[in-house]
């Protein structure tokens, strides 16, 4: 399917007579008189000084002055289908004439279409879902779970993995965000080193390290733990810190040490789930490494928030024989539930998993060759649509290139192309590509040549010698 190209009549007539063309010191003023302050240093920070968006459609999304930006971000991930996908559209308008929201204590046609949609899909023995609003709310809510049906307590996450914002619980879990920035953290929650081969945290080689990374950190994890351990808690691929695939045989050894210990393994899909990876869930990529329980969100609604629980009938069994629920006023929403029915039959129907399978082979060719001629380029991985470009200052020592991608960063947003920049904790030196998986071939080429510009802009036309060759 492709997006039609937004053109300037269609925005004007949408909202342009509010916000067209409003001044930079207008969104100056709003910013700091009204918004809450971002820290500058952080993702969100500089807020200010980007664009600001009125129309989305397609891989595209149009600023105020009637600029346009390829968005290889999908939003907040949320746009993975596309931003406005026609069919997310007519069935969140279908729903809304009839039933916006209803109670979470009642049943309604939407919610049970979208339990049974979800559990064919699932690949067993995962099969009961529950929903929810956020992707915090899910990990919130598959972390309790575990913790009733093992009726333990410690949770251990990997140092590089960020599973939400709220203020308790998730927070104390995104390892890769400062911890120190929050309040309070959690209790019995602790992290172990995550399997960052490009960088080894221990300086060992795969695969005659053994997961020495694992090995240690369960070792130093069983002499913290406070109580029986409940759960492992890892992302398929470590998104925000900087898109780390782990090795092959990795999560086998992770399943093996949550048995050994009565754990239960959570896989967080927010990222990775429903066609991003080239599959149709991220872990479907480790052989034999079956998951107790999945959390999804992101394009889950299509672009309205919605998320998931998914977990086996035994599990859910035993939490809810101790009490356990999870909800929220908004959780069962039957235009949610709608966007997210008709987000599944789109992954589906319209080959999601392929297309994204296509896309990464197509990035990753333009980024191999751009490797030939800069040496800034590090590292190149990822799969599907979530893909991350490591950038060094040389390729022997591995140094960080920061500056140089934060320079890329400007010089791509000002030439119409818009991505976030990750790292393992303080770092900033990768750039996350997630485009839509509707992006065509069109549209992926364009985002490469401004990239191939920007790197070009950056290194001043002085390429260097490449001595060591980049394996993607
Ligand atoms: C892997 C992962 N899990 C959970 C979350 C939290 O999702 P939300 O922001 O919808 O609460 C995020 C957010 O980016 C994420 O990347």
């Amino acid at each position: 399917m492709r997006h039609a190209k937004p053109r300037k009549t269609i925005i004007a007539a949408i909202g342009g007579s509010l916000w067209e063309g409003m001044k930079q010191n207008r969104v100056q003023r709003i910013v700091e008189r009204w918004v809450f302050p971002t820290e500058p240093g952080s993702y969100m920070g500089g807020l200010e000084n980007r664009p600001v968006l009125e129309h989305s459609r397609g891989s595209i999304v149009t600023d105020t002055q009637g600029k346009e930006y390829l968005d290889f971000q999908s939003g907040q991930m949320g746009a993975a289908l596309g931003h406005q996908h026609p069919r997310i559209v007519a069935a969140i308008e279908r729903t809304l004439k009839t039933m916006m929201h209803a109670s979470n204590a009642l049943l309604h046609v939407p919610r049970l279409k979208l339990h049974e949609t979800l559990g064919k899909l699932l690949p067993r023995p995962l099969e009961k879902s529950l929903f929810l609003v956020s992707g915090s709310d899910s990990i919130e809510a598959a972390i309790d779970l575990a913790r009733k049906a093992t009726g333990g307590l410690d949770v251990v996450g990997l140092h590089a993995g960020l599973h939400g914002s709220t203020s308790y619980l998730t927070r104390s879990i995104s390892f890769n965000w400062t911890r120190r920035k929050h309040a309070i953290v959690a209790p019995a929650t602790a992290s172990i080193l995550a399997p960052y081969c490009y960088r080894c945290p221990v300086g060992l080689k795969y695969p005659s390290c053994k997961f020495q990374c694992l090995e240690s950190g369960m070792e130093i994890a069983d002499a913290n733990f406070t109580a029986q351990p409940a759960a492992f808690i890892a992302e398929p691929i470590l998104s925000a810190g900087g898109v780390i695939v782990p090795p092959k045989g990795y999560y086998e050894a992770v399943r093996k040490a949550c048995d050994d210990r009565g754990m239960l393994l959570i896989f967080d899909e927010s990222q990775t789930g429903l066609g991003k990876t080239g599959k149709l869930f991220g872990f479907e990529h480790e052989d034999g490494v079956a998951p107790d329980i999945i959390t999804i969100s992101k394009h889950f609604g299509g672009g309205l928030p919605i998320s998931a629980v998914c977990t086996t009938n035994k599990v859910a069994q035993a939490a809810v024989k101790e009490g356990y629920f999870a909800t929220r006023s908004h959780a069962t929403d039957p235009v949610l539930c709608a966007a997210g029915e008709e987000s599944l039959k789109i992954v589906v129907e319209e080959d999601m998993p392929g297309r994204a399978a296509r896309i990464e082979r197509r990035i990753k060719r333009a980024w191999r060759k751009m490797a030939k001629e800069f040496e800034l380029i590090g590292d190149i991985r990822g799969r599907g649509v979530l893909l991350g470009i490591e950038f060094v200052t040389d390729r022997i020592k591995k140094t960080p290139a920061n500056k140089a991608v934060g320079k890329m960063f400007e010089y791509c947003l000002s030439h119409g192309l818009i991505f976030q920049t990750r790292g393992v904790r303080d770092l900033k030196n990768v750039i996350r590509l997630v485009p839509p998986m509707t992006a065509s071939n069109a549209e992926i080429d364009r985002a490469m040549s401004i990239m191939y510009d920007a790197l070009r802009a950056v290194t001043k036309g002085r390429r260097k010698k490449t001595p060591r060759r980049v394996k993607a």
